[in-house]
């Protein structure tokens, strides 16, 4: 039972129980002596017996609020039985103490509290009724009639006891479905915030794992590629040249496998104080060997896009470059940047040796390069098509929306 509605409840049980006693047996009572003392005694016994009700083994608080909820919405099993037995008895020493005197009516009040908060209502409604009748009839045998204040009076004490409980009830169910609900914001809350940081960290590992790369672990794929070439290039008798690009493949190779792996922070230099069209055209410049032709086309009228999709569109560029020269074999390629209405593209054609887009690699050596380039234009609201077939070349084609703003 809720603790304010014990607590109310036991001040108008004593109170009743007191005033009733003093009524019945104090100065000018009709009740014989030897009856009194019955009286008292009975008294002592519906108090001890409601006393008793309350009493049992210390229980933790939290054990104790989890039973009072359990109590006020579910009174079935062990806890209706000890109800039954314990109203049960408080209403027979209660009948007993109607049979001397009828001012003992003000005892119904708080059975009849107890009644509605302990007892479903199949139970409850029939208690009550049982009580109030007790008490008409017993107003009706000690005034000889039975008209209508007599009985109004019972009944709508009865019935302001009952609707008093329901209130109470209700109002204690809102509290507590209150606080369950504030307990589970609080967690939500607290969730959320964990995989909003979780996804923070996610997001931060894969933008540094693409930083890495594209910019270290390029280069060093590159000086790899150009110290085989060189090795390749050297006459028969130069063994301590061989030796020493050897040696030198071997640490870039091991450096290239653990750059992978690390993480840090890299800004994209070629962009510092280059347009992104200028930045692009000196790279695709730089890919041209005696092998490869390369040429940088620009369409459209320039807007700024802002950094990240510079960045974005810099770093696709590389990759998709350095997947030419490192997998196509391809003796021309050719690098589009477009500014349309609204949205800006780039393609990066080669007549390489082509692949099958759906069979990407992705393992521990490497093949982080067109997924990485996905993930970035998608990250940007943009969208990255490989189309691709063996011995048809490449093209690989990126569009990004155009920055919200506008073109100024
Ligand atoms: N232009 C291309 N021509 C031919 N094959 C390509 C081309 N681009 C990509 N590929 C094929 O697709 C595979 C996946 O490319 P991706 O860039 O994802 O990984 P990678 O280049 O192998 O490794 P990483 O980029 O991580 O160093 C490559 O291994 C290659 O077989
Ligand atoms: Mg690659």
């Amino acid at each position: 039972m809720p603790p304010a509605l014990r607590l109310a409840l036991n001040g108008l049980l004593v109170s009743s129980l007191v005033l009733a006693l003093a009524v019945v047996v104090g100065p000018g009572t009709t009740v014989a002596r030897q009856d009194a003392s019955i009286v008292v005694a009975l008294c002592v016994l519906f108090a001890a017996t409601y006393a008793a009700g309350f009493a049992g083994p210390a229980r933790p608080a939290g054990a104790r609020r989890r039973e009072d909820r359990a109590e006020s919405v579910d009174m079935g099993g062990q806890n209706l039985g000890r109800a039954v037995r314990w109203l049960g008895a408080m209403t027979v020493v209660w009948v007993c103490l109607m049979a001397f005197h009828a001012g003992f009516s003000w005892l119904a009040f708080p059975l009849i509290v107890l009644y509605v908060q302990l007892l479903p209502l199949r139970l409850a409604i029939p208690a009550v009724t049982v009580a109030t009748a007790i008490v008409v009839a017993a107003k009706g045998v000690q005034t000889g009639t039975l008209d209508i204040p007599h009985v109004a009076g019972p009944v709508m004490g009865a019935l302001a006891s009952t609707l008093m409980v329901f209130g109470y009830r209700s109002v204690h169910r809102e509290r507590q479905a209150r606080h369950a609900l504030i307990g589970e914001l609080v967690v939500a809350r607290y969730a959320l915030a964990e995989s909003q940081r979780e996804a923070g960290r996610l997001a931060e590992r894969q933008r540094l794992a693409r930083e890495i790369h594209d910019t270290v672990a390029q280069g060093l794929s590159s000086v790899i590629m150009l110290l085989r070439a060189a090795a390749a290039a050297l006459p028969p008798d130069a063994s301590v040249a061989r030796e020493r690009t050897a040696a030198a493949t071997e640490v870039a190779t091991a450096n290239l496998a653990e750059c992978r792996h690390f993480v840090c922070e890299l800004s994209p230099p070629p962009l510092v104080e280059t347009p992104l069209p200028e930045a692009l055209r000196r790279l695709v410049d730089r890919s041209a060997d005696d092998r490869l032709s390369t040429a940088f086309h620009l369409h459209g009228d320039l807007y700024p896009l802002g950094a990240e999709c510079d960045v974005a569109l810099l770093r696709l560029t590389q990759e998709a470059l350095a997947n030419v020269r490192g997998h196509a074999h391809a003796a021309h390629c050719v690098v589009s940047l477009s500014y349309l209405d609204d949205r800006v593209t780039l393609d990066v054609f080669d007549d390489g040796k082509g692949f099958d887009p759906q069979l990407p690699r992705q393992d521990a050596r490497g093949g982080f390069g067109l997924h990485g380039m996905r993930q970035r234009i998608e990250e940007l609201g943009g969208a990255l098509t490989v189309e691709s077939a063996m011995g048809e070349g490449t093209a690989v084609a990126a569009s990004l929306p155009m920055p919200q703003g506008g073109t100024s």
